[in-house]
């Protein structure tokens, strides 16, 4: 888009991704390439003088992207130069070579069918206690919604904290943290009383400090519980060359980052597409009433239910909170005809391969029942990632959004509210931009009332 220049396509881009690389896709094909300006850079700052952003399309330069980790890697995003934030962002997510092969097989343990099967027992209390608070009748968001309940879910997998007593001293903290650290404001250099990179500081050391002091308290208590960050604790204390105390305080910031909002956003997608298509949300009420009779998914039901299996598939498919993620080419490679320079940044979309006719013939149409002989390779389906940095959370966040949208479901009917105007807002991951109004109905199977007119460049994603 050399007319624009790097500045104008950079707005374009922040204004509507979705749209903005479906329009790259179409016109310039799998390989496009900001051009114009000396530092076009969407997400990072690479030094390379000739180095520009790329965004790669396509199930062929995934897989280059993301296997290829001699040319390809993450790098560290932007933020105030301290130490409590080198030491946040010095985690998996930004870790390469052996360095993150290492953390990454110290971190796997606690995600074992073993562990997976315990977590399930936390994620159906919590949704249970969460869902008693709902009323008929009355009209909520259901992003904030399924924001708090994967908050609470968190606090107690991850942290072994009582969601409801303990929330508010590490989790709240971290999720406002991560709230300011994606402001672009945030990266204003302004260390003033009340300005956005002030608050930022302020919370990335409270960040630190609590999770440190959760650390020593679980030291001091003795018996190591059953969460994630006990997990790591005791595993360290029994070899501490394995995690580092630093380690410990990064890794369980990032695996609680990387699994909160991705979960709710993906919930919230879920239930609006299962409110605008009526018969796949009577479908899957008959499957649950039929082998549940009114109780929770156990852990294996979690894998054995096949309409609810697919149900999740198609809607991590249609409107994949995945959007897009970053790396740096680290030297100077070649991505389809390209040839690109050492430090430039490219861009790899879910979503758009997600959206590929070629894959799935009526992209936008969301219909669990293609998954019935759909098998496409991993980087044709990657809502999770693939390759070596494939999402570790995986069978947790399935089994988190099995639990509970089988709960929703067997308990309510939601339905849209008339008017409403969804737009994409794609930061680290897409959720609506104003939320998801719904309303509460006790569950009577009347689904086609679910459905409501509904505005905004959602029609433009999905076939309603
Ligand atoms: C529906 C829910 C989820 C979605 C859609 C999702 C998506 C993803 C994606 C696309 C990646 C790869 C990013 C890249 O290649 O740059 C990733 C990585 C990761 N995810 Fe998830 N995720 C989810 C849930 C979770 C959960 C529940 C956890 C942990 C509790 C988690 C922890 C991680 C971690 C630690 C990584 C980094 C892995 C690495 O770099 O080796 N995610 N996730």
């Amino acid at each position: 888009m050399p007319i624009l220049g790097w500045r104008g396509n950079a707005i374009r881009f922040f204004r509507n991704p979705i749209r903005y690389m479906s329009d790259l896709r179409s016109t310039y094909g799998p390989v496009a390439c900001l051009v114009q300006g000396q530092s076009p850079t969407v997400f990072f700052r690479p030094t390379g003088l000739e180095s520009r952003t790329y965004f790669a399309f396509g199930a062929e330069n995934n897989r280059r992207v993301l296997t290829s980790i001699d040319d390809f890697q993450t790098g560290r995003p932007r933020g105030p130069k301290t130490r409590a934030f080198d030491l946040l962002s010095n985690n998996i997510l930004t870790m390469n070579g052996a360095k993150h092969d290492e953390q990454r097989r110290l971190l796997m343990p606690a995600f074992t069918r073993e562990h997976l099967h315990r977590y399930h027992n936390d994620i159906v209390e919590n949704t249970e206690e969460h869902l008693r608070g709902w009323r008929p009748g009355e009209r909520r968001d259901m992003l904030s919604e399924m924001t708090r309940l994967t908050l609470a879910i968190s606090t107690k997998t991850l942290f072994g904290l009582n969601p409801t007593t303990d929330s508010r001293s590490l989790a709240l903290k971290i999720r406002q943290m991560v709230d300011v650290l994606f402001s672009p404001l945030a990266m204003v250099p302004l260390d003033l009383p009340g300005t956005p990179y002030r608050k930022l500081r302020l919370n990335l050391e409270e960040t630190v400090t609590s999770l440190q002091t959760e650390i020593a308290r679980k030291r001091a208590q003795g018996s190591p519980g059953e969460d994630f960050l006990s997990m790591m604790i005791a595993a360290h204390d029994e070899d501490a060359g394995r995690l580092s105390d630093d380690e410990l305080v990064s890794q369980s910031f990032v695996v609680f980052f990387a699994g909160h909002d991705t979960t709710s956003c993906a919930l919230t997608w879920t239930l609006f597409l299962l409110a605008t298509h009526p018969h796949v949300a009577s479908e899957l009420l008959d499957e649950l009433d039929e082998h549940l009779a009114g109780a929770p998914p156990t852990y294996e039901q979690t894998y054995s239910l096949s309409v609810l299996d697919r149900v999740i598939k198609e809607s991590l498919r249609v409107l994949s909170p995945g959007v897009i993620f970053p790396r740096i080419a680290v030297r100077d490679t070649t991505l389809g005809e390209f040839e690109i320079a050492a430090g430039s940044e490219v861009l790899f979309s879910p979503y758009i391969t997600h959206h590929d006719p070629t894959i799935y013939p009526e992209p936008n149409c969301f219909r669990p029942e293609r998954w019935l002989s759909l098998k496409p390779s991993a980087y044709e389906y990657l809502p999770f990632g693939a390759g070596p940095r494939k999402c570790i959370g995986a069978g947790l966040g399935t089994i988190q959004l099995k639990v509970i949208v089988a709960l929703i479901l067997q308990h309510y009917r939601l339905g849209l509210v008339d008017g409403t105007k969804i737009d994409p807002h794609v930061n680290v991951v897409m959720s609506p931009k104003r939320g998801l109004p719904m309303t509460i109905h006790t569950q009577d199977r009347k689904f086609s009332l679910s459905r409501a007119k509904i505005g905004g460049y959602i029609r433009q994603m999905v076939t309603l």
